[in-house]
């Protein structure tokens, strides 16, 4: 167990925060003051530090830059309109790295330096968490192999971090989707569900030919038959068909086991929404939008929380929805929000003071 006193804490000498215009932030290109940082060496985690944010130094034949053993989660910070600070959700971030640390032979991270350390570095940076609607304090925390060796094995040793960086919105507009079917970002047996650092390097390409296009993201198919709907960019996503919402389950590991996700079927089902996890096909969706029974689709996810998505194109067909079309999405989105900036009751105790 590390207690508090065991975190080591070096303060900057100055602020950067005066320097930001906290009115104006896309999506993870500022950091706040202070970064934590550990190392994990001979079997055990040591050196624990909150220290200035500052670049780090590292072997050019380092373990992670070569065989990426990388692996990282998203988490929200927000504070309500007293000013206190609480974090959505980070116990289930915590499982879900530890589950990627897993599936990436990466060693876990304990509690006290996941949880203890984020709340203390979170303390430190209080003042960067933004006030405005739709925006937040970004928490980053990840970790990577750092052996200076060429050989193919698992790591003997590892870095853990966290960083902080205040955001706004990161899909302002609703998004443009096309339905991939070159591409496969996840099969069964492979690394979809963890939170690892090739997942994302390898769907770049995929959306960087759907923007030549005029898309913003694709959404992702299995890898046998390009039918099966998996993820939506780096989201989760939801169809509502016939006023019932239906999401792809977990059971293949293909997926993200997103928490804004698993936050919306609860919302959905507090709603009296029926909820559906299962095996949804491309051709099921393209039916029911020809039939009129397709309400909305909208991606979930910590970094753009609720997406709305206004067309998906598969080969011929385009399903296009608008700004009223939005009813049950939009309505998730005011819950969720609420709670999160302390407006609602938090029933299900998803915030955790700082
Ligand atoms: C998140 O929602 O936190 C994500 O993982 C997306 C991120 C890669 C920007």
């Amino acid at each position: 167990m590390i207690a508090a006193m065991d975190i080591q804490v070096t303060k900057a000498e100055r602020s950067k925060l005066q320097d930001i215009d906290l009115g104006n932030l896309p999506f993870g290109k500022y950091f706040t003051d202070h970064m934590l940082e550990a190392e994990y060496e001979g079997g055990k985690w040591t050196n624990v530090e909150i220290r200035p944010y500052q670049p780090l130094l590292l072997e050019p034949s380092l373990a992670a830059l070569h065989y990426g053993q990388a692996i990282f989660e998203g988490i929200k910070a927000y504070k309500d309109e007293q000013g206190n600070a609480f974090v959505f959700r980070p116990y289930d971030n915590f499982r879900r790295f530890n589950i990627s640390a897993a599936r990436m032979n990466m060693p876990e991270v304990p509690e006290e330096i996941f949880i203890e350390g984020m709340r203390r570095l979170i303390a430190i940076d209080k003042n960067w968490i933004p006030g405005k609607k739709d925006h937040s304090l970004y928490i980053r925390p990840f970790m990577f192999s750092t052996d200076a060796m060429l050989g193919v094995r698992p790591s003997q040793t590892y870095k853990f971090l966290i960083i902080l960086s205040p955001t706004g919105p990161y899909f302002p507009k609703p998004m443009n989707i096309l339905v991939e079917e070159r591409y496969t970002r996840a099969a069964p047996g492979g690394v979809g569900f963890a939170k690892n650092a090739g997942n994302y390097g390898g769907s770049l390409i995929a959306a960087t030919e759907a923007q030549k296009q005029g898309y913003d993201q694709v959404l992702w198919t299995d890898a046998s038959e390009h039918k099966w709907l998996q993820e939506v960019g780096m989201m989760n996503v939801f169809f509502v068909i016939d006023h019932t919402a239906i999401t792809p389950s977990l059971d293949e590991g293909t997926i993200l086991d997103g928490i804004t996700r698993k936050s919306v079927i609860t919302v959905l089902k507090e709603m009296g929404i029926p909820v559906e996890e299962r095996r949804i096909n491309i051709d099921e969706v393209i039916k029911a939008h020809k039939e009129g029974r397709l309400q909305e689709v909208f991606g979930t996810g910590t970094a753009a929380t609720i997406a709305m998505i206004q067309k998906v194109k598969y080969k011929d067909d385009v399903m296009e929805f608008s700004e009223k079309d939005w009813t049950l999405s939009a309505d998730i989105k005011k819950k969720l929000d609420a709670i999160r900036q302390g407006k609602s009751p938090d029933t299900h105790h998803w915030m955790l003071a700082v």
